[in-house]
């Protein structure tokens, strides 16, 4: 089942830089988004009228998309504009026309609502680092759980085991002592905090601080994005992470890392820095997500469950509460 009635990151607004029309799979629909000579965005269904291939083989002309095969126009709306071997004074048949999808621009990005109900712009979460903050971004596709992968990045004890080459240097260790976790947990969204001891290297605490614990919060906004927020004295790193099914088998997952503080006496060499850690942080993970597959239902995990695995507890009975949710608006929307 796939869960509709949310947003998903179509794109980075960055990913529109160079006029070509971008080709995305969600919830196993086809959609292309495309940014118009006057900067205009559309974000309509991938396929021509014509002869049923994708738009995104073609390229922007002026206001429209023109589809790569015969030079038929679509415009923002999704509706046909133009057919160059019209014949002159025919009209265009209003029933030529593409599904236009519901979007709204907000944190550098463009975000689509997948369902049938009425788009809820409230149910974004609140990611206001996105709007300041120096950013890179990659993307993978992998075969997954889509719950597991949602659980990985507020998952707080692999972080020293699976990132020890990566974050862990960055933001020090969790030892096996108790840790207050300061869960909150409403309806739709998990946030929390803790300390970890920084024992980072000598060079590490030089720049980052020599404080002995660093501050990491964390949150996940059901259904589709994890955060991880990672403060120093003086220097903070956020990873945002969004994913959501491309198909029934396959899972993308939208890394986004932002930095405040961090070699930013030269920009382009923070940029690279800072994409080459973040690649090697979900590349770190894969393997681990790949063949992580559930046990036979969500309950029987719950039962095996210890107490420190607190956040992993509140995140499954968030999961299962709205995916339910989540059910039950797909049934109602069958029966109308
Ligand atoms: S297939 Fe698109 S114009 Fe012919
Ligand atoms: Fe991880």
């Amino acid at each position: 089942m796939y869960i509709r009635n949310q947003w998903y990151l179509a794109c980075l607004l960055d990913e529109l830089k160079d006029k070509n029309p971008l080709e995305k799979k969600i919830l196993n629909e086809s959609i292309v988004i495309f940014r118009t000579e006057s900067g205009k965005i559309g974000v309509i269904e991938n396929r021509c009228c014509h002869r049923n291939v994708y738009l995104s083989l073609g390229t922007v002309a002026g206001e429209h998309i023109r589809c790569g095969y015969h030079g038929w126009e679509y415009g923002c709306e999704g509706s046909c504009q133009h057919i160059p071997s019209l014949p002159e004074g025919e009209r265009i048949p209003p029933s030529i026309k593409v599904k236009k999808y519901t979007f709204v621009i907000k944190y550098r990005s463009v975000w689509v609502w997948m369902g049938d109900a009425n788009a809820d712009e409230s149910l974004l979460p609140p990611m206001p680092e996105m709007d300041t903050l120096p950013m890179v971004y990659n993307y993978h596709t992998l075969k997954a759980d889509l719950p597991l992968v949602a659980e990985s990045l507020i998952d707080a004890y692999h972080i020293n085991h699976v990132h020890r080459n990566s974050i862990k240097t960055f933001m020090g260790n969790l030892y096996d002592e108790k840790v207050d976790f300061h869960l909150n947990v409403t309806d739709r969204a998990l946030t929390g905090h803790y300390l970890r001891n920084n024992d980072g290297s000598f060079f590490e605490q030089f720049y980052f601080g020599f404080n002995k614990k660093v501050e990491t919060h964390f949150g996940f906004w059901f259904p589709n994005i994890s955060k991880l927020d990672i403060r120093f004295r003086k220097r903070r790193m956020v990873i945002y992470e969004h994913f959501y099914q491309i198909d029934e088998e396959n899972i993308c997952m939208c890394q986004i890392t932002l930095w405040e503080n961090i070699l930013d006496f030269f920009p382009p060499f923070a940029r690279w820095f800072m994409l080459q850690k973040s690649i090697k942080i979900v590349r770190e993970d894969l393997a681990f997500l790949e063949n992580n597959r559930q046990l036979k239902n969500l309950k029987d995990r719950a039962d095996i469950l210890l107490k420190a695995d607190e956040v992993s507890i509140a995140f499954l009975q968030l999961w299962k509460r709205n995916t339910k949710n989540a059910e039950h608006e797909t049934m109602v929307a069958k029966e109308d």
